[in-house]
This record gives C-alpha cells, structure tokens and sequence, in this order.
C-alpha cells in the first residue's frame, strides 16, 4: 500500500454556481479519478473548453477528460434519463473514452419524485417556497431516509423491481390521489422505462466503495467533485432553504465509503462577489445597479434551470462559517473579472441587528432575515483582467482584493479565475 495519499475534495463555499466544474475541468489534466458523492441532477456545472461550452448536471466534470476513471457514488440520487442523455450527448460528440462506474447503492430518481417536488412546491404557497430546481431532489432523498427508495441495484433484477416497486407506487398513489388530487400513475408507465434504465445502466455499475479505495491506496490522484455549497447544506445550510444532501466537506465520505483520514486537501471554490438561486436569506444581496451590473457581467443565469441569479458582494461572515465546516486548506477565486469597472467593491464584513453588531455568521436562519450587512469598500480597477496569465499582471487593487480575502480568511488562494475558459486561470501554485 503507498502511503502517499493525493485525494482532493473541492466543494462550493456559497450558495453554489462557485464556477466549481471549470476549477475541475482545470486542475483535470493531473487527476487520475473524478467522482461526484452527494445531489443529482440540481447541479449545472458548466466547463468552457477550446470555446466550446459543456454543462453537466449529473456527471463528474472530468468527462472531458479522456481514458480518466469517473465515478457516481453511492450518495447520489440518480436520475437515469438524465444520465442517459448526457452520456449519450458526449458519445455522439466521441468522448466516449473516459471509464464510468456508478455504484448499486446510489439512489434512483423516479418520475414520481419530479412530480412530487412539483406538487410539494406549488402546496408550498408563496413565501414558503424553496425554489427547488424541480429535478425531484427532495423527494428522492426522503425515500432514501424513509427507507422505501429504489437504489440502482435494485434496477438491475426486473424481479426485485416488480416486487419493491408494487408497494413503492402503491403508497405513492396513495399521496397523488388522496393529497394531490392527481390521477395514480400506472405501475407500468413506471416499471416498464425503470427496467429499461436498468438495463441501460447495468454495464456502468460497479462497487464504487471499492474501486475508490484501491484508487487512493495506489497513490491516484482523486477529486471529490462537490455539487451545490456549504450554505445549501441540509445540516449546515440556511434550512429550510436548502437542498437535501451534505453538500459540505463531511458528505464526501458518507458519499463515497472514504475515509476522513484519507482527504489530502480541501479546494473551497469561492466566487469573487456572492450569488444565490432560489429563495432564501441572502444578507449581501444588492437590488440596485450593483446587482444589476454584476449579473449582467458574470452572465449570472442558472445553468440548470436558467433563472435569473439574486447577486450581491462578499460575505466575510459566511465564508468564515464557510472555511471552518469545510476544513478548507486552499481557495479557488473564481469571476474576478467580473468585478473589472465595478467601481468600488463592497465586502461585507459583520452584520447589524437592532443596533447589535455581529462579526459571525448567525446560527438561527431567522435572524438571517433581520440582519443588515456591514461593509468595507475596496478600490476597485478598470483594467481588463482577462488576459492575465500572472498575479503579479493583476491591477495593484485586484492583487490587493485577493490578498484581502487570503488575510480575512486565513487561507491561501491557489488559484485565480480570469474568465470563462479553461486556460484563463492563474494558478498560483496548486
Ligand atoms: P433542490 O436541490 O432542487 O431541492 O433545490 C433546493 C435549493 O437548492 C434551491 O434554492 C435551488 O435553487 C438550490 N440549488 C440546487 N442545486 C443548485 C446548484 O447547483 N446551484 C445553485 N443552487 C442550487
């Protein structure tokens, strides 16, 4: 067994859409193992490469990257139309060399799930809705816990499909009809396509578990490519304005069958100013030409469901709480072009609350809501920034920005996002 571990877990540090699938598809080309552990297909990671532009949803980001084992771990819930159609996109496009295993014990999104958030969002009623991505999330992460999900294993035996699903729908019926006011589903609109997806499937699975520890006792280098963000986590999160998975660094294990122990890094991705889709808390969002201009300028869009994202400045607060759940040993910046001729740039750096200040990120979500941001202006620049390929290139201000959050946050920052391509990041040193 090698002693020499190289295992590195980016996760999302804010409310997710970081630019955390270009960081990936940048460090990728040293990366023997890409493997996503926790969500669906509510993420949209978007990878810009040679200007071409690709958005994954439910795959590992480094499917660019031919002949690289990727690996869908058995903390995800999987929507199998959606895995079929993005597999099925790279093929036709010839990428088809990059090895996929998916493990049996990674949860099944089902139709029923996708209706369900639905129905559940729409009973929400204004003001209390989430804003779910309406992939079925939730829903499917409910089953897991509740017991009475349909993992990818059991795709695979047409017999044990039958069997599980018989009393799975039978109790969903129950809710369509008797809750929803909605007509039952017939059990073989749903049984007939799920055996199909587990034919399908089937040459993908493998125990991942396994596959995985035998990938870091060898040496390869692993990236645990988090989806979503810290602050969207269902513990840590601002609840109940959350997704459903551990979407910070502890999910990586639970996620996967890893070890804490075997972790060499922590890549916390942070955007350069704070963006936020779906409804919930946001203490630094900005509802004027600041907010305007940032969205504008960062194309700030959902990639899954394009939405328009709430944007406003830093958070120090946030990112501190952000830091520390993570166990974060390095920064990926991401967008700091985008803060090119914003004039000034806010950072907020406590909060106020009846005349109280607060220099940490508030435990209640409640007072989330009541709090008003404290800021700093920084000097901002006007250079264009996109062509830098150095720090010491960077506008004086923009280095001192960088060395600002290093400073506030107590952590490095390895790496500097310039704009949208691949090669338009300044590495300094990851
Ligand atoms: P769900 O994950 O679809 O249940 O949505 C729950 C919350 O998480 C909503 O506010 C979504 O907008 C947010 N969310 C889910 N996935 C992402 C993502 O990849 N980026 C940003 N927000 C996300």
């Amino acid at each position: 067994m090698s002693s020499k571990k190289n295992v590195d877990l980016l996760v999302g540090a804010q409310w997710g859409d970081e630019g955390k699938g270009k960081v990936v598809d940048m460090l990728g080309s040293d990366v023997d193992v890409f493997v996503r552990f926790q969500g669906g297909a509510n993420a949209g990671h978007t990878v810009i490469s040679d200007g071409q532009k690709v958005v994954f949803h439910l795959l590992p980001s480094g499917m660019l990257y031919p002949g690289k084992l990727c690996v869908l771990g058995n903390g995800l819930v999987i929507d199998p139309e959606q895995f079929l159609n993005e597999t099925g996109e790279l093929f036709a496009k010839g990428q088809d060399r990059a090895r996929l295993a998916v493990s049996p014990h990674a949860h099944v999104v089902m139709p029923y799930h996708k209706m369900l958030d639905k129905l559940q969002e729409e009973a929400r009623g204004k003001g209390r809705k989430i804003g779910t991505t309406g992939r079925g999330i939730g829903p499917c992460y409910v089953d897991k816990y509740s017991r009475s999900g349909l993992r990818v294993e059991d795709l695979l035996d047409a017999d044990v499909l039958r069997e599980r699903l018989t009393y799975i729908l039978d109790e969903k019926n129950q809710i369509f009809t008797k809750l929803y006011n909605q007509k039952p589903l017939p059990f073989d609109e749903i049984y007939e396509p799920a055996r199909k997806w587990g034919e399908a499937l089937a040459p993908y699975v493998d125990d991942t578990r396994a596959l995985l520890r035998k990938a870091v006792d060898d040496g390869q280098h692993i990236l645990l490519e988090g989806a979503q963000a810290a602050l969207l986590d269902i513990d840590h999160g601002t609840y109940p304005y959350v997704t459903s998975s551990s979407t910070s660094a502890a999910g990586a294990f639970t996620g996967t069958g890893l070890a804490p122990n075997d972790l060499t890094r922590v890549i916390a991705v942070v955007k350069a100013y704070t963006t936020r889709v779906g409804e919930g808390p946001f203490p630094t969002e900005d509802f004027g030409e600041d907010g305007e201009k940032l969205r504008a300028n960062g194309g700030e869009f959902g990639a899954t469901t394009g939405r328009p994202r709430r944007c406003g400045w830093l958070d120090v607060p946030a990112l501190k709480y952000s830091m520390e759940l993570n166990g974060a040993t390095v920064i990926a910046l991401t967008k700091l072009d985008v803060l090119t001729g914003m004039g000034g740039i806010k950072v907020c750096v406590a909060y106020e609350r009846d005349g109280e200040k607060l220099t940490t990120w508030p435990n209640d979500t409640r007072s989330l809501s009541e709090i008003q941001p404290v800021y700093e202006t920084l000097p901002g620049w006007d250079d264009d920034i996109t062509n830098c390929k150095t720090f010491e290139e960077l506008p004086a201000n923009a280095q001192a920005y960088v060395k600002y959050i290093e400073k506030v946050l107590n952590v490095p920052v390895g790496l500097i996002g310039v704009g949208a391509d691949r090669n338009q990041t300044i590495n300094r040193g990851m």
